[in-house]
């Protein structure tokens, strides 16, 4: 899927997108989880990683390298951070875009600590002589480091002090197999339930110092689109609502209401998100209608519904994307609302009248 680009070109900041983005990074440094005991939700792959800490810690060698893959915002950055605490091991942070030349990746290389975790995030945007040479890294704790130019060129080889790889990314089908396979342990995240959410919320607000009742933290996390970094930035907003105009607690009514005015609805939709799926239901009678039309009705750019609002209305099966355009599924009309024209059936029933209105656009 392609997590990415649902946040990648978003024209403005969104209160709903997964990215992190201006106070953000403060903020959630004290938010992050410091042990796989505090960290919520992902049972399975919280289970497997301890196991595969705990083994690492007796042999006492150095883990696994480790792959995480998820959308943004779904706890990957703090994953990382947990692994070093576990090991006990210092941890060097860097990314992908960060390494252009293989030279950077060797200098990183070379100056590690036996045991150092090693985060590299983004790891599908690295060059790839970048990613040649991390492969050789991986495998056999050496590097090659090329010196001088041309035909006069040599390779020095260089002993590496044992590491572990923990790399990240939100494509993980954009990696290639041979250095995916050097993982020994993958680790798949999926977006989190509402109850789980729900424990971020509280657990979030305790540390920030906010009263906040059990309804409270469920219509938060309700509107999170399944992720804990929207779901802090959330829990943010309504606790200024609650303390400017109540008394501080968050209620599930200073929470409807909060974020009614920052218009974040029920189910996690922005103005974006019902704009597109409004235009669907309402001018094109639910479709199929073809993306360019349906950009033009919500004044938008092609590329920013397509990228940046529909991923999620797919996600929550509001709107289906089908050969012949777009098509809006029963519960968008309910969330909406709305009544479909025709009790017959939704999509692929009459597809007259949806190409007939997309020629009112398409002129
Ligand atoms: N399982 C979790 N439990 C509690 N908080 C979490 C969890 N996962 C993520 N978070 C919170 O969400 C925020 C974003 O997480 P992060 O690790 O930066 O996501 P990613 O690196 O995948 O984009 C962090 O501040 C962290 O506090
Ligand atoms: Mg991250």
């Amino acid at each position: 899927m392609n997590w990415d680009d649902e946040t990648a070109s978003a024209p403005e900041e969104r209160i709903v997108g997964a990215a992190a983005e201006g106070d953000d990074q403060a903020v959630e440094a004290a938010l992050r989880p410091k042990d796989l005991g505090e960290f919520i939700g992902q049972e399975k792959v919280r289970q497997q990683l301890d196991l595969v800490l705990k083994a690492a810690r007796q042999r006492g060698a150095t883990a696994d390298h480790v792959l995480l893959s998820g959308a943004p915002g779904l706890g990957k950055t703090t994953l990382s951070m947990i692994i070093a605490a576990e090991m006990n091991a210092p941890i060097r942070i860097t990314s992908g875009p960060a390494i252009q030349h293989a030279g950077d990746l060797a200098a990183i290389l070379s100056s590690l600590q036996e045991g150092e975790i090693l985060f590299l995030d983004e790891i599908h945007r690295m060059s790839r002589p970048a990613e040649e040479m991390l492969y050789m890294a991986m495998e056999d704790f050496r590097v090659d480091v090329i010196v001088g130019k041309g035909p006069g060129a040599t390779a020095i080889p260089l002993d590496l002090p044992p590491f572990t790889l923990v790399g990240a990314t939100t494509r993980a089908g954009l990696l290639p197999p041979p250095l995916r396979d050097r993982f020994g342990f993958t680790a798949h995240m999926e977006f989190y339930e509402p109850h789980e959410l729900e424990r971020v919320v509280v657990r979030s607000a305790g540390l920030l110092d906010v009263a906040i009742d059990p309804a409270g933290a469920a219509e938060i996390a309700g509107r999170s689109r399944g992720t804990p970094r929207i779901a802090n930035r959330l829990l943010r907003r309504v606790r200024d609502y609650a303390q400017v105009k109540a008394d501080g607690v968050i209620t599930r009514e200073i929470a409807g209401a909060a974020l009614g005015v920052y218009e974040v609805d029920s189910r996690g939709l922005d103005r974006l998100d019902r704009a597109v799926l409004e235009a669907l239901l309402k001018l094109f009678g639910g479709g199929p209608v073809g993306l360019s039309t349906l950009a033009v009705a919500v004044g938008e750019e092609r590329e920013t519904v397509e990228e940046v609002a529909e991923p999620f209305l797919v996600r929550e099966g509001l709107l289906a994307r089908t050969p012949r355009g777009r098509v809006a599924t029963p519960a968008a009309w309910t969330h909406l609302g709305l009544v479909p024209p025709q009790a017959a059936g939704p999509a692929g029933g009459s597809g007259g009248a949806g190409s007939g209105q997309q020629g009112l656009f398409g002129s």
